[in-house]
């Protein structure tokens, strides 16, 4: 939908008149540095083109009523009572970043808002972030307009909003890759961010004669349900076994393969062992994907992302059939240098480096024998590698 459009949709629902605006924040698809974040580790996403943009006008009262462009109900909050609203099946997300927002001292201003999200639901390319950041970047906006505050709104902070949203409102124990992502992303370029001090760099992605194309796995999935916050608690019993013998560390992130090799008959849980194994190894694959980037080497960063994907196959096990059937039929295509599952797995999406000359065939290829080993069809896309969250004047 354009942003014409979504005024007048807005316009037909809650009324013509007063000034409408319009906030937009991305989706994330990550390249390499697969469940590091909350390790301390390094991550490489860029931002999406396809994300969550809101229309919004503001009230004077004290409710905010949202809707989405493909949901028939229109949810109301009360903005001095935001800690109800956990339950919502639509519009926990909201609640909880304006909750968040207001426990950090901004004024929640009452309005009306219609979300369009295009992204798919559940499907592995944070769609839940593009919401919490798109959500905060607004009402701290206004509140910062409210009160004659005229710095801009600091995006970093508005990352960390929304993953304190997931802890403490939806319940999903996520690292900042996803929300750091969405809040930070600069058009053609990847993200190289280290998740314990936040520091990052942007790195441009010239990548001449390739294109990445994103399959969806089109399995559903909730990132609370699923196995997310177990394998966040085997690294830390893994971390605690190694801390024994590198009393500094302070996460895994901390520890390099020499010396997990060194001690990792000590961690006697062969499952730990595997899970620990991939951490440690994933981010010294980001490193060395960031240096062949650097030097234009494709074949080098196609084969890091390989490793990555056998590594979350194998050690980490976050795929099952559908995303192993995606990357191994992917792999079988001339043209393809790397294939890997991105985001957090059990179900979710894909991404492959192929060929510009071979992404029609891939589409058509990975589909046809997706969809008769799965039952279903896959989804394919080809987005633009676009900005983080900001306003559209
Ligand atoms: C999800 C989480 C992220 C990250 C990835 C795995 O997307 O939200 O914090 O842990 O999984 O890399």
């Amino acid at each position: 939908m354009t942003v014409q459009e979504l005024k007048k949709e807005f316009e037909s629902l809650y009324g013509a008149g007063g000034e409408i605006r319009i906030f937009h924040s991305p989706g994330r698809v990550n390249l390499i540095g697969e469940h590091t974040d909350y390790n301390g580790g390094y991550v490489f996403p860029a931002a999406l083109s396809m994300g969550s943009t809101i229309a919004l006008r503001l009230r004077n009262d004290n409710i905010v009523r949202m809707k989405a462009t493909d949901l028939d109900d229109i949810v109301e909050i009360d903005i001095n009572a935001l800690e109800n609203y956990r339950d919502l099946s639509w519009g926990d997300y909201q609640a909880g970043v304006m909750n968040e927002l207001s426990k950090a001292g901004y004024d929640i201003c009452a309005c009306d808002m219609l979300y369009d999200d295009t992204l798919p639901h559940g499907g592995g390319l944070s769609s839940s972030a593009a919401i919490e950041v798109v959500t905060a970047l607004t009402f701290a906006t206004l509140s910062n307009e409210k009160n004659g505050i005229e710095k801009p709104v600091d995006m970093i902070e508005m990352a960390l909003i929304g993953q304190k949203t997931e802890h403490n409102y939806i319940g999903v124990n996520c690292g900042i890759m996803d929300q750091f992502a969405s809040a930070m992303g600069k058009k053609d370029c990847a993200i190289f961010l280290k998740c314990d001090t936040l520091e990052y760099s942007h790195a441009k992605l010239s990548m001449e004669g390739y294109t990445l194309v994103i399959s969806n796995t089109n399995k559903k999935r909730s990132l609370a349900t699923s196995k997310y916050n177990e394998r966040r608690a085997e690294c830390e019993a893994g971390l605690e076994v190694l801390k024994g013998f590198f009393p500094n560390a302070q996460t895994l992130s901390d520890i390099s393969s020499e010396e997990f090799n060194a001690h990792k008959s000590d961690i006697k849980d062969e499952v730990v062992r595997r899970r620990v194994k991939h951490v440690i190894t994933e981010n010294e694959r980001v490193l060395a994907s960031v240096e062949a980037l650097k030097k234009g080497d494709m074949i080098k960063f196609g084969q890091l992302m390989n490793e990555s994907g056998d590594s979350l196959r194998y050690d980490y096990e976050v795929t099952g059939d559908e995303l192993d059937t995606l990357v191994s039929e992917a792999r079988k295509i001339d043209g393809v240098i790397g294939a890997r599952m991105t985001g957090a797995g059990f179900g979710g999406c894909a991404v492959s480096l192929v060929k510009n000359e071979s992404v029609e065939k891939f589409i058509e290829q990975v589909g046809k024998a997706y969809e008769e080993k799965i039952g279903y069809p896959a989804s394919f896309y080809v987005s633009q590698i676009a900005d983080g969250g900001h306003e559209i004047k």
